[in-house]
Formats: C-alpha cells, sequence, structure tokens
C-alpha cells in the first residue's frame, strides 16, 4: 500500500499520508513521493484545489520520522532538510489554493508541511508543534522561517523554543488555523471551504493568493506595486468581464 494517496473529488484533489501505524510520519520516500504528488497537481489543468491530511483518527502527520533522522551526520542532515524543503517550497508553488485538514497531531515537519498550505483546519483532538527541541535538533523543513511570518516572531519562539504541542482551540486563538470543525465533518468541511474557493473567479484567485504569497517578502512599496501589476493583468481577462457583468445584470458568474 502506497504510503501516499490522491482522490478527486470533482475540481478538489484530496492528498493522504498513508502510514497511520506510525501516525504518518513522513519517511525520505514518503516526502519524495508527496513532492511528486504535489507537483504532478500542479500541472493537471482538472485540478482546482488540493486538500492535505492523515489517514487514521489519531494524527495528520507526527513529524518526519524520527528513526532515519536518528542516524543522519552533517552532510544528510542538511540534505535531509533540503528534502524536506523542496516538498513545502512545492505545496507553495502550486499556484492553486491548498488546505490542510488537521486530523489529530500535526507536528514537526507535519505542521510545517500544513504552514505551507494557504488554509488550515484542525479537529477538536489536534495537537500542533514543533517539538523539535525536545529531540535535540532544531525544525528543518521551514518552521523557523514560515512560522514567525504566519504568528509573529514571539509567539513562534514561544512554539519553536518550549517545543510543547497547543490544542486545537488554541492554534484558533492565535490564528494557527482558520477554523475547528467535528472531527467527522472535518474533511467535508474543509472541501466546502475548497469549494468556496472554486466558485469564485479561479484566475482572481491565483493571482490574490501570488499577490500575498509574493508580497510577504517585500518592502510594502515594491508589494504594492506588484499588486498594482497583477491587478492590471486581471483586467485583461473575460473573467473580468464576466464578473461585472453578472454583478450588473444581478445573476451569478459563468465562469468559463
Ligand atoms: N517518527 C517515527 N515514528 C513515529 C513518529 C515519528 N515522528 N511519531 C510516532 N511514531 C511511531 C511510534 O514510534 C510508534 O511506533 P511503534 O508502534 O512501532 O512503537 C507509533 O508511531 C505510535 O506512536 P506512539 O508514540 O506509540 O503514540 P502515542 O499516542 O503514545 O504518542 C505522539 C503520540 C505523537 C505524542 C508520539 O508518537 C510522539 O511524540 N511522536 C514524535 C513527535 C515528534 O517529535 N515529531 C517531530 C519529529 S522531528
Amino acid at each position: 500500500m502506497s504510503t501516499v494517496l490522491v482522490a478527486r473529488d470533482g475540481a478538489i484533489a484530496t492528498v493522504t499520508v498513508n502510514r497511520p501505524e506510525k501516525l504518518n510520519a513522513l519517511d525520505h520516500d514518503t516526502i519524495g513521493a508527496l513532492t511528486a504528488a504535489f507537483v504532478e497537481l500542479a500541472a493537471d489543468s482538472t485540478v482546482g484545489a488540493i486538500v492535505l491530511t492523515g489517514a487514521g483518527e489519531k494524527a495528520c502527520i507526527a513529524g518526519a520520522d524520527i528513526v532515519g533522522l536518528s542516524r543522519q551526520g552533517v552532510l544528510d542532515g542538511k540534505r535531509n532538510a533540503q528534502h524536506g524543503q523542496r516538498l513545502t517550497l512545492a505545496i507553495e508553488a502550486t499556484g492553486k489554493p491548498v488546505l490542510a485538514a488537521i486530523n489529530g497531531f500535526a507536528l514537526g515537519g507535519g505542521l510545517e508541511m500544513a504552514l505551507a498550505c494557504d488554509l488550515r483546519y484542525a479537529s477538536p483532538n489536534a495537537k500542533l508543534g514543533l517539538p523539535e527541541v525536545s529531540l535535540g535538533i532544531i525544525p528543518g523543513y521551514g518552521g523557523t522561517q514560515r512560522l514567525p511570518r504566519l504568528l509573529g516572531v514571539g509567539k513562534a519562539l514561544e512554539l519553536v523554543m518550549t517545543g510543547d504541542p497547543i490544542p486545537a482551540e488554541e492554534a484558533l486563538r492565535i490564528g494557527l488555523v482558520n477554523g475547528v470543525f467535528p472531527q467527522a465533518e472535518l474533511l467535508t468541511a474543509t472541501k466546502a471551504v475548497a469549494q468556496k474557493i472554486l466558485s469564485r473567479g479561479r484566475t482572481a484567485v491565483g493571482l490574490a493568493k501570488q499577490a500575498v504569497r509574493r508580497g510577504i517578502h517585500l518592502p510594502i512599496v515594491e508589494g504594492l506595486e506588484l499588486e498594482a501589476d497583477l491587478f492590471g493583468m486581471i483586467s485583461s481577462t473575460d473573467e473580468m468581464r464576466e464578473g461585472m457583468r453578472a454583478f450588473l445584470e444581478k445573476r451569478k458568474p459563468n465562469w468559463q
């Protein structure tokens, strides 16, 4: 049985990490298979949005596989980090909405994957954290970089330096997740959010995401320039003309 499953529900693809007996821990091959899956889904024009989750009811992803990490030396340590970073970069590079359905533990590399997604939804039993310092290592798949950009430096340092996981409700309070749904409804509710995004102008959603994702790394004046350029780009599309015409004609847009 493959450790990465991809299923389709209309334009929504669901990627499931499938090692429930190891709480979906990410070994080297699983990381490679996940990266390949996200690259493939990015290129598939029939896929509009992607949902990431884990198999079973206990864990989304309990981190990188500690068995593999325990054997690493300096050179393969760096290579391991870069292998995981390629996965998180592939998630960000899809150009499509990517939503994490966090159905249990999202620790270490699991939380780092979720941080590369655009939106995160959790079930009440979820526990999220970067426990690496408890193992004598540091986060290596982007956690030290994406967490402070999402939460601010103070909260990120608290999670990184204590290594303590936090429950779903606390994650919601600090903005680490966008919502909490009962476990039995989590996947359906996450797909419903994806479906709502898909009902909007697809090019507009893609360019708006690009403006935020690229703009966050820029000084504000350059970010505003980027926004204006993308606004100009969307103004040349049939999608914009249909969106505006539908409003004026008091009907729903009929996107092509
Ligand atoms: N890497 C490798 N194996 C892992 C793992 C990981 N990150 N997380 C869990 N597992 C394995 C356990 O070794 C165990 O395997 P076994 O049955 O062959 O002994 C199995 O998954 C079930 O985990 P277990 O620890 O028995 O479950 P639990 O409910 O008692 O505890 C956790 C759950 C998540 C608290 C605990 O598994 C844990 O702390 N995992 C490591 C989390 C972590 O530090 N992640 C960051 C890694 S960099």
